[in-house]
């Protein structure tokens, strides 16, 4: 997460804008270290993907387990073209965009001749996740026009304009990863710079039983462990400190009255935290927890909701046959 360095860079055909350098580095400090003093204590899941984050994550996503991947996947791959949005002269905005996979299984639903007037503008917290997945999307759609960002979504969407034809997308539930009053206010932010009849697809993970939900999230061979984890060697890079990821276990439930996975790290033992931008040192008791995820689980109102509150229209929901994701295609009204 290069908050630092102000640059525009090559990476093969396609230019990486990196739009962090705006918020600064001293900012992300003081939300940190904010957050290490708050009660209950907190760091924020944004942090989650440096490289080896990232990679982590792209794991998870074929686990056993962890069945938001392969759910929303089979969803894309049964979708029709047409049902999303008119390909011609669109511009592809996706929000979170982690790995190629998802948009891979869209873009490859694009004839090659309407190749040429579609532009695709991925944007993630993670420079190395885009490096890698602009990389493959070259060799796989040599016609694609590509422009990466790397930007914080929550506060520098102010950045992607413009009058063609635009299709958001946010898939993954990542949208979960926000707290409810702060999705509904994003999406509405993003509908507030959307042209009538444009497009927003939103993938929703679902309330479902919650053994399942809760082994996603404690998968056997730990990797989901190992993700929260290394977090703590994030914030060690950022703020200098010296936290020790062996001194925390992953802890991982659901939480029924907020209908949501709730991930923290629990000191097993007494641990004092050294750091420069801190007066004194971070006193973590044993036992004490810090929260570093919630993951929301949708209903079908809510997703309605969603919609009303930032005047989009429902234009559709495809989920599977279990109903334990859903793909939601927003329409914005004009
Ligand atoms: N959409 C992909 C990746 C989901 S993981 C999928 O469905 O598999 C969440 C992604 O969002 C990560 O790549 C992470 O780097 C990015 N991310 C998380 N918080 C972000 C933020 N505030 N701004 C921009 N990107 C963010
Ligand atoms: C990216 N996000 C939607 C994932 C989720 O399920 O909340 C991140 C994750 N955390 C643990 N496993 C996966």
């Amino acid at each position: 997460m290069d908050y630092s360095t102000r640059n525009v860079f090559e990476c093969g055909s396609a230019t990486i804008v990196n739009y962090l350098p705006e918020i600064g580095l001293e900012a992300a400090i003081e939300e940190i270290i904010t957050g290490l003093h708050a009660r209950p204590r907190r760091i924020s899941s944004k942090y989650f993907y440096d490289k080896k984050g990232s990679k982590l994550f792209e794991n998870i996503t074929v686990l056993d387990e962890y069945y938001p991947s392969r759910t929303e996947k089979a969803i894309l791959r049964m979708l029709p073209l047409g049902a999303i949005t008119d390909c011609s002269k669109v511009d592809i905005v996706e929000l979170g965009s982690g790995d190629h996979s998802k948009i891979t299984l869209f873009l490859d639903k694009i004839p090659v001749k309407q190749m040429q007037g579609v532009r695709y503008f991925p944007v993630d917290i993670s420079r190395p996740a885009l490096e890698a997945s602009i990389k493959e999307l070259a060799c796989m759609f040599p016609g694609l026009a590509v422009q990466g960002i790397i930007a914080d979504y929550i506060h520098q969407m102010h950045i992607v304009s413009g009058e063609r034809k635009k299709l958001y997308c946010f898939l993954g539930s990542t949208i979960g990863n926000l707290d409810r009053g702060d999705a509904m206010q994003f999406v509405r932010d993003i509908s507030d710079t959307m042209n009538p009849g444009d497009r927003f697809l939103i993938g929703f993970d679902r309330v479902k039983d919650v053994q399942i939900l809760e082994n996603a999230y404690n998968d056997a061979q730990g990797l989901t462990a190992q993700f929260n984890r290394n977090i703590l060697n994030v914030i060690n890079r950022l703020i200098e400190s010296d936290f020790d990821t062996e001194d925390f276990e992953h802890r991982a439930f659901y939480n029924r009255a907020e209908q949501r996975i709730e991930m923290h790290l629990e000191a097993i033992t007494d641990v004092c935290v050294k750091t420069p931008f801190a007066a004194e040192n971070i006193l973590i008791r044993k036992g004490e927890r810090i929260h570093t995820e919630n993951s929301h689980k949708f209903e079908e109102k809510d997703i309605q909701l969603i919609g009303e509150h930032a005047e989009l229209a429902v234009n559709k929901i495809f989920s599977d046959e279990n109903q334990w994701f859903s793909l939601v295609n927003y329409k914005k009204i004009g």
